[in-house]
């Protein structure tokens, strides 16, 4: 039903309108936490093969919404009664900004694919702290990245004061150093310029949270070549930072046409289209760092399948943005349902247990 309704009304409209109408919608029906439990026993009933140790924490199914729907932190409970098995908040900057000039998201539905140059339009991090300081029962991730208008020499200095702010209160933090629409930003993925900012964002952590451990990940983008994920790899593992989340969007515009690359302009490709790359770049994380870091696998997870391969390739938690926009509100549902049915199919009597076991492992000599 909503794959029709979708193909017929939804995916005519503009496509960042219909985002606010449809997360209104739903922070509106799920305004009442009675209500939230009520849909969320239906969503998630428990399955112990889904529950997983990660961070720190215990997480009831290893899917979670990715950064950037719920940039400024308004209905993270209504969407964890969907069935995620966690939020990431964010991204988060530390002043509001009101991202790039509109229309800025776009649908490539032949390809089941977003474009989006939304620029990292948020209310910024002072704002966010009451939304993300109240008791909660959602493991939340807080996403932060730097204000458009801060100069890249100050940007350490933008995302701690975010990590001042929010650290305490996350139960994990990342830095984004990989989004496509703020210029200059993934120039922060180089080793030189990333360590400084990781280490400052990890002693700010600890400042803000003396007794509590906040786990500190970087995401990195797809466009990476293969060294630099290498160097990414190696520094967060020097920073003994808790782990990397893999991928954002792509700047690639394969296998889009001319006319659809021309039509929507410059962004980020997410979904489908982004599948295969943001798998390499785990595979590969996960040749270099093992069981290290918890890797998180984001980019074109469209089904329970395609979390399995992501597991099976060294994921501990996996993200999807774009699958659910495709996929509706029951999305997170069904992915879960299916997950446990694959999992037992397979052999696995847990997440755990499948985690990087579709790695071949170099032979020992002789
Ligand atoms: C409309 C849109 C907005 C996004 N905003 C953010 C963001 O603010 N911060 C971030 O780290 N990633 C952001 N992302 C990237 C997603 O978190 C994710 O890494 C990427 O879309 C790949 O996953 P997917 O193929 O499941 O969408 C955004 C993606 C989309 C489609």
């Amino acid at each position: 039903m909503y794959r029709l309704l979708f193909e017929r009304v939804l995916a005519r409209l503009d496509a960042e309108r219909m985002h606010h109408l449809g997360f209104g919608l739903l922070r509106a029906l799920l305004c009442l936490p009675f209500l939230r439990r009520l849909v969320r026993r239906f969503t998630s009933p428990p399955d112990p093969a889904l529950t997983i140790e990660a961070l720190g924490r215990r997480f009831d199914a290893p899917i979670g919404l990715a950064a950037g729907f719920d940039k400024d932190a308004i209905g993270y409970e209504q969407l964890y009664a969907l069935g995620f098995g966690f939020i990431e908040v964010g991204t988060l900057t530390g002043q509001a900004q009101p991202g790039n000039p509109k229309p800025r998201m776009f649908r490539v539905v032949r390809h089941r694919g977003l474009i989006n140059r939304l620029g990292f339009n948020n209310g910024g991090s002072l704002a966010a702290i009451a939304r993300v300081s109240r008791p909660r029962e959602v493991p939340l991730g807080i996403n932060i990245g730097k204000t458009k208008a801060v100069p890249e020499e100050e940007a350490v200095a933008d995302y701690v004061l975010s990590s001042d702010r929010l650290g305490a209160f996350a139960d994990y933090v990342v830095v984004n150093v990989s989004s496509p629409n703020t210029p200059g930003l993934r120039n922060l993925q180089a080793v030189e310029l990333l360590r400084p900012l990781l280490a400052s964002v990890r002693a700010s952590l600890d400042r803000a949270s003396p007794k509590r451990h906040v786990p500190l990940l970087v995401k990195i983008a797809p466009d990476l070549a293969d060294e630099d994920i290498d160097e990414v790899a190696a520094l967060a593992l020097e920073l003994k930072l808790d782990g990397i989340i893999a991928t954002n969007t792509t700047i690639g515009r394969a296998p889009l046409s001319e006319d659809e690359i021309a039509r929507v302009g410059a962004g980020g490709l997410s979904g489908a289209p982004l599948k295969a790359r943001a798998l390499a770049v785990l595979r590969r994380l996960y040749a270099r760092v093992g069981d290290r870091l918890v890797l998180i696998g984001v980019g074109g997870i469209e089904s329970a399948e395609d979390v399995l391969e992501r597991i099976l390739a060294g994921a501990t938690l996996v993200q999807a943005y774009t699958g659910f926009i495709y996929g509706g509100p029951l999305w997170p549902r069904r992915v879960r349902r299916e997950l446990s049915r694959l999992l037992r199919a397979r052999g696995y009597d847990s997440v755990r247990a499948a985690i990087g076991q579709g790695v071949l492992l170099p032979r020992a000599p002789g």
